[in-house]
């Protein structure tokens, strides 16, 4: 063999082995999405079977989400940002219409964000201790916020 066929040889093999990782990566991607996509199939089925649980901590969470969160949180009247209230009103810079300004119209809040935010605090936003709002309440007020962006806060149910 001369020298050019074996560097071409070995350039072959490379290619081949990088081939070779991106069709396992590939795989263990495919892998990943199959199995986020069954166990949310396997949540949904859970829900839909307990879905007085569900209506129990969306009522809760609307009590709760009213007496804490609202007085900074709530729905500017009218829609006018003069009369939002302080985490209204900051939200509303903050994104600038890229996202609701109230809390209530925001789909993207799940339990794990709110609770990193209610924990800590974010500028203004005072934290809470587990002693003031547990974790059990901040996930009810994760169902509330869920059903209430969907409009449904006012439904009678
Ligand atoms: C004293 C007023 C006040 C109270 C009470 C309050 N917040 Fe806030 N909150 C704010 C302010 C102000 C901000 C915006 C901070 C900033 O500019 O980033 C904020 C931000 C947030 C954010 C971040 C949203 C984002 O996309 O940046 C979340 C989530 C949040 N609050 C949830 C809650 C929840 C849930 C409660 C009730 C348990 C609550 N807040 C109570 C004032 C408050």
């Amino acid at each position: 063999m001369t020298a050019i066929s074996h560097m071409t040889t070995a350039m072959t093999e490379r290619a081949a082995a990088a081939a070779a990782r991106f069709v396992v990566v590939l795989g263990a991607a495919l892998l990943t999405a199959v199995s986020t996509a069954l166990a949310q199939t396997s949540e949904a089925a859970e829900s839909s079977s307990s879905d007085i649980a569900v209506a129990d901590a969306v009522a809760r969470g609307r009590a709760k989400y009213a007496q804490t969160c609202a007085p900074c949180h709530a729905r500017a009247p009218g829609g006018d940002m003069r009369y939002a209230m302080p985490g209204t009103r900051a939200l509303a810079i903050k994104y600038r219409g890229a996202l609701p300004a109230a809390l209530e119209d925001r789909s993207d809040l799940s339990y794990e964000v709110l609770r990193v935010f209610v924990r800590n605090g974010s500028w203004s936003m005072p934290p809470f201790r587990p002693t003031e709002l547990g974790d059990e309440e901040i996930r009810d007020i994760a169902a509330y916020l869920a059903v209430s962006s969907r409009g449904q806060a006012n439904a009678n149910r």
